[in-house]
């Protein structure tokens, strides 16, 4: 990224990473990493895309996506897992203002293996960044994460089921 585009992205997530709360994702682990560092990558590739894009409320996905998974591991029982996003919009409305367009990018950003569907251009890019980091931070495969989240886009609007 640019100067001016690392420094508006550090602008916009800021005050996030000043809470104690969210920042103790440091200590969770995440494919292999911390949980905050995979928040970061996400939020990072999801600013990106949405600059390329020229997404209008990137801020405001962008905070979103940093916040996509808060929770901590031992908050959500194993077998319920796939109910993570439920537990993030819990500890990000406690946290910070959130609007109903970031409720719905974190509560849908497992689609389409949870229930909620996305909703809105971000709520896509967010869902599709995250995979494509996932994918990127299990593997270490090399593949441009650019590519990877076209395709994981592809992948999401093929298997809708609702
Ligand atoms: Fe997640
Ligand atoms: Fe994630």
């Amino acid at each position: 990224m640019t100067i001016n585009k690392e420094v508006e992205f550090n602008n916009i997530i800021s005050d996030i990473l000043k809470n104690e709360e969210f920042i103790d994702l440091k200590y969770e682990i995440h494919h292999g990493i911390s949980r905050l560092d995979h928040s970061l990558n996400v939020a990072r590739l999801t600013y990106k895309t949405c600059k390329k894009l020229h997404v209008k409320n990137y801020e405001e996905v962008t905070r979103a996506a940093l916040l996509h998974d808060f929770f901590r591991t031992e908050d959500v029982p194993e077998k319920c897992f796939l109910n993570h996003p439920d537990k993030a919009v819990e500890n990000a409305k406690k946290n910070f203002e959130l609007s109903s367009v970031q409720e719905n990018i974190i509560a849908s950003h497992m689609f389409p293996i949870a229930r909620v569907t996305p909703k809105h251009v971000g709520s896509w890019i967010v869902s599709g960044a995250d995979k494509a980091v996932a994918i990127y931070e299990c593997t270490k495969y090399k593949v441009p994460l650019t590519i990877g989240a076209a395709f994981l886009f592809f992948m999401n609007v093929c298997f809708i089921q609702r």
